[in-house]
């Protein structure tokens, strides 16, 4: 496994995910709760699998521990992954994750939020004399950028596939209403607690509820309605782009580059 480590700029415009304490609460309390995860994983499997025959090079964008770009690694064994991430204790997570991966796996620290994240990766590219990316994977991550970031990302994420790629956006997105909200976080705190009962952590509901609410990263979500992100995808050039899963505020969201 190689690790490059591109220096951020000081303007990392979100530093939440920067500590560790939210990486460790999140891996080892939130992951392992979110309402569907199984079924989400299987949605991106499935997609990418009518989309993909032979795959070299997967990119797993805001990869956290890196659990989405394992499981494509795993769909295609003969693949190499690029795991990149701003947060240096997620990276070390991904490293701990990937650690049997070899030379399979490249992580990479960058901050997409700048327009020059993709220098880095070109690079690589050219080491590895491919050409583009056949599956780009994003989990819970993008919706920390404003709209108009997220618009020009997707269009980036675009250019950097091969003809006939796929991008696979596991996402959390805005409500259409307030009601849709509150319905929203009550499954979770309900996923929240059975996953605490199951896991022999006993916190009381309204603990879980408060921690939920008021956690640190929820301050910088800049969710948006699936609906208007399709449509950018729609613009881009994305063809076969739809929501293929939705329950209540977390969607799995695609598209495939024509070939
Ligand atoms: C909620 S975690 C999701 C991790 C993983 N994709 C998953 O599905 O569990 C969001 C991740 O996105 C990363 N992230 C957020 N904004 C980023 C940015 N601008 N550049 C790179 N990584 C970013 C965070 O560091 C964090 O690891």
């Amino acid at each position: 496994m190689t690790t490059t480590e591109y220096g951020l700029r000081d303007t990392v415009n979100d530093t939440v995910w920067q500590g560790g304490d939210l990486t460790d609460r999140y891996l080892n309390g939130v992951r392992g709760a979110i309402p569907l995860a199984q079924t989400q994983m299987d949605t991106m499997r499935r997609l990418i699998r009518w989309s993909q025959e032979e795959v070299a090079l997967v990119l797993d964008l805001g990869c956290g521990d890196g659990i989405l770009g394992q499981a494509v690694l795993d769909q295609y064994p003969a693949a190499r992954g690029i795991f990149a991430d701003f947060s240096t204790p997620m990276l070390a997570a991904a490293e701990k994750r990937l650690a049997g991966y070899g030379e399979r796996v490249t992580l990479v620290q960058v901050d997409y939020g700048q327009q020059t994240w993709r220098e880095n990766l070109t690079g690589f590219q050219k080491t590895c004399q491919v050409s583009g990316f056949d599956i780009i994977v994003s989990g819970f991550s993008i919706h920390h950028q404003p709209d108009g970031r997220k618009r020009e990302l997707y269009a980036e994420l675009y250019d950097l596939l091969k003809p006939g790629g796929i991008f696979v956006n596991v996402e959390h997105v805005a409500s259409r209403s307030k009601w849709g909200e509150m319905l929203f976080e009550e499954a979770f705190v309900d996923a929240m607690v059975a996953y605490h009962r199951q896991n022999g952590n006993g916190q009381p509901r309204e603990q879980i509820a408060h921690e939920l609410y008021n956690r640190p990263d929820k301050a910088a979500n800049k969710l948006t309605a699936v609906e208007t992100q399709c449509d950018w995808l729609r613009d881009i050039g994305f063809i076969h782009v739809d929501c293929y899963l939705k329950y209540f505020e977390l969607a799995v969201f695609a598209g495939v580059k024509p070939k």
